[in-house]
C-alpha cells in the first residue's frame, strides 16, 4: 500500500512553534518517524508540506493518483478552507484527517473542521502517532 501525506501551514515550524501544544520534535523528525513506519511496515509514503492552501491543492492533485490513500493535516486550514474541501471531494481515495493536538480542548474555532465531511475518519491528540493511527487505519481498511 502507499499513501501520501500532506501537511499545512506552520506545521514546517514544529519544535519551534508553541512546543507546549505541538512538542519539542522538529518537522524533519516527524518525517523521519513517518518514513521509518512506513519502511517497518511496508508501506510506502511520501510526505508534503506547504504554507500556501493552493499548493496544497496542487501536491494532491499532482500526486493522488499513485496512492492509495491521503492523510491530511491541513493545519488553520482545517477550520475554513472549502477549496480543500472540495478537492479532496474531488478524488477517488480515501481521505483520513488528522492533529497533532486535540483541537476539541482548544479555542472554539477549532473544534469546527470544514473538510471533516469529506474524509472517513480523523485522529487527533497524539502528537506524531496520531499520524500512525491513521496509517493504520488505512491498512487495516485495505
Ligand atoms: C493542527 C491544529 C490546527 O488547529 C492548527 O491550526 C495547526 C495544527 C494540529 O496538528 O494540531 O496548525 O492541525
Amino acid at each position: 500500500m502507499n499513501i501520501l501525506i500532506v501537511n499545512g501551514p506552520n506545521l514546517n515550524f514544529l519544535g519551534l512553534r508553541e512546543p507546549e501544544i505541538y512538542g519539542k520534535k522538529s518537522y524533519n523528525d516527524l518525517v523521519n518517524f513517518l518514513l521509518a513506519y512506513g519502511n517497518m511496515n511496508r508501506v510506502e509514503i511520501e510526505v508534503y508540506q506547504s504554507n500556501c492552501e493552493g499548493e496544497i491543492i496542487n501536491i494532491i492533485q499532482n500526486n493522488y493518483q499513485r496512492f492509495d490513500a491521503l492523510i491530511i493535516n491541513p493545519a488553520a486550514y482545517t477550520h475554513y478552507s472549502y477549496a480543500i474541501y472540495d478537492c479532496i471531494k474531488s478524488i477517488n481515495i480515501p481521505t483520513v484527517e488528522v492533529h497533532l493536538s486535540d483541537i476539541y480542548k482548544r479555542e472554539s474555532f477549532r473544534k469546527i473542521s470544514v473538510i471533516e465531511p469529506a474524509c472517513v475518519s480523523k485522529f487527533y491528540g497524539k502528537g506524531f502517532n496520531s499520524y500512525i493511527e491513521a496509517i493504520n487505519f488505512l491498512r487495516k481498511r485495505k
